[in-house]
Parts: structure tokens; sequence; C-alpha cells
């Protein structure tokens, strides 16, 4: 088992199922009891943030207190991460203190630095590389609506050169998902994902298949996915980028070539009339505010696996 939770595949195919299993046991409890079992007194969980966020923060602050424990958040204006205070201090601080760490981040490089001084087990919040608390919770929300990961096809329409793309991807080769990415010339995967996905797919069996085609990326699929067109950090490139992307809209005549039982995902914020039309985004077949819910479930389940691991190790 690994210290840190930086990529999705820092996790394997069964501890992955392991924490859906965990995460699913929690959101019962807490649906049935009301409140879950202290499991995490007396245990802190330090948030580094160096972008906005409702729902990453959100949910482990909440996730923290249902378990009995305590999050302090630390917003970006109050550290300088990098300019009032080095990265590797910071880490090393927050680890004396905290049990666990949480960060947000620009550079992937900054939270493998986290990850590299501190002692207690980093969670990749978010960084532009990948984004892998959001795919834990598509994957419980897809593991409630369709019973199984292996054969389905995920579509995946927009920007490939993306923390959610670049981590949906590598769960889907992991777990047997078929995966489709249609984006424009220049915004595809970056290679080494592209390539790590493609290696494991033909480990588990399944395909991964980019194109330039919306229309052939969703043909067939069991679950739409989108994100937004202008990732935080990219908002110099938001003219063109709305521009490039607009073949690549989720509308329901899109909509319409994939299985009648199909669902569509966001980790959101969305933006209406760019990435999706507000037909889909609020219409029936969109599960997004399932989706969002279900970051505090898998996030709980998460830091009860990192810390055990931690303890057992120790
Ligand atoms: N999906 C997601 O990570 O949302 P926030 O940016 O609001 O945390
Ligand atoms: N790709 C988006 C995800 C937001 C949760 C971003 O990085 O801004």
């Amino acid at each position: 088992m690994k210290k840190d939770f930086l990529s999705i595949l820092d996790l394997s195919a069964k501890e992955i199922l392991y924490i859906l299993a965990l995460a699913k046991k929690l959101k019962l409890e807490l649906k049935v009891k009301g409140s879950n079992d202290r499991l995490l007194a007396s245990r802190t969980l330090v948030m580094i943030f160096e972008k906005p966020s409702l729902r990453t923060r959100l949910s482990f602050e909440v996730g923290m207190a249902q378990l009995g424990g305590h999050a302090v958040y630390l917003a970006p204006s109050d550290i300088g991460i990098g300019d009032r205070e080095s990265v590797s201090d910071i880490a090393k601080i927050a680890s004396t203190m905290g049990n666990i760490i949480m960060a947000r981040t620009y550079k992937h490089d900054t939270v493998l630095e986290f990850a590299q001084n501190s002692l207690t087990p980093v969670i990749n919040g978010l960084s532009d590389l990948e984004h892998p608390c959001q795919i834990l919770a598509d994957l419980l929300t897809i593991s409630e609506i369709k019973g199984k990961f292996k054969g389905l096809k995920l579509a995946f329409l927009g920007d490939g050169e993306n923390n959610v793309t670049h981590s949906l991807a590598l769960a889907s080769s992991l777990l047997g998902i078929n995966f489709s990415v249609a984006s424009p010339n220049g915004f595809q995967m970056k290679r080494e994902i592209k390539d790590m996905a493609s290696k494991i797919s033909s480990v588990s069996g399944s395909t991964l298949i980019e194109t330039k085609d919306p229309g052939e990326a969703v043909e067939g699929a069991d679950v739409v996915y989108t994100d937004t067109w202008v990732s935080m950090g990219d908002e110099t490139e938001k003219q063109e980028r709305l521009e490039i992307f607009k073949p690549y809209q989720v509308t329901a005549k899109l909509m319409k070539l994939t299985k009648p039982d199909a669902i569509f995902m966001h980790d959101l914020p969305a933006y209406r009339g760019n990435e999706v039309v507000a037909e889909v985004i609020d219409g029936s077949q969109s599960v997004v505010v399932q989706q969002a819910e279900n970051r505090l479930h898998v996030q709980k389940a998460l830091i009860i696996h990192l810390l055990a691991a931690q303890e057992q190790s120790s």
C-alpha cells in the first residue's frame, strides 16, 4: 500500500473496490442512523488550497467532522505557497501537527513535493495532471447505477489534456471500462498518461480510443462525461478555448447516440451553454448531484484506508 494518494494509480483495482465498498457502508450508515461512528476521533486533516473549491473543501471538512475528527482549511492567501514559505517547510510543519494532508495545487510537481516532505499521507485534491478523488466518487456513482465496471463504455468529450480526463482514463483501464475520448487537435491526453492507460488496458482487456469525432466517442456509450473547457490555470486561453471546443458540447442530439439508459456525468462546476446544454445537465439522465454527494462518502473511506495503512507500517 502506498503512503500517499497522488494518482488514481496509487491504488490497486482491489484497493479501489475496497474503498468503494467502505464508502457505500458509510453512506448507508449515515442515512440510516443519521451519523457515522467516530472512527477518526482526535485526528486532524490539514487542507492546503492554491485554487478555489466548493465540493472538495466541503466534502473533506464535513467528512472529517462526521467521523469525529477535525479539518483545518488553509486558503490560497493564508500561507503563500512557495512565496512566503517553501513547499517543503509547509509539508514538514503540517505533518508534525496534522495526521493527514490534502493539497490542491496548480502544478502536479507541487503535490509530489508535499508528499516527499511529509511524514503523513498526502492526498491530491486536484493538480494540473490528475483529480483522483473526483474519480473515486465517479466510480462509486457508476457502481451504484450500473452495478458493474467491466465492459461499460465511458465517453469523455472536450479537453483531453485535463486532470479529470487523465484520472478517468487511468481508472477505466484499471477496472476494465472501455474509454473513448473525443477532443480537438492539440488537446489530447498527455502522452505519458495515454501510454500508461493503454498498457493497463491491454492487461484488463478494455479499449482506449482517442478520436476527434464526438459522435464516434458517444456511440453506444453507457456514460457520457464532460468537464469545463477552461480549467483553473487556463483562464488566459478562455476565448480561444471556447471557440475550439464548440463542436464538443454535450447536446440532447448527441445523447441520442448513446444506450437508452446512458447517464450524463460532470465533476462540476459546470458552464451551461459551453461544455453541456442545460437540457442535458438538468435532465433525467444527469447524475451530477449524486456524483458530487459521493465525494463525501469516498473521501471518508479513503482517509480511513490511508491512515490504517500508515498505522500498519509504523
Ligand atoms: N469537482 C470539484 O473538485 O469541485 P471543486 O473544485 O468545487 O472542489
Ligand atoms: N478540470 C477542472 C476540474 C475542476 C474540478 C479544473 O482543473 O479546473
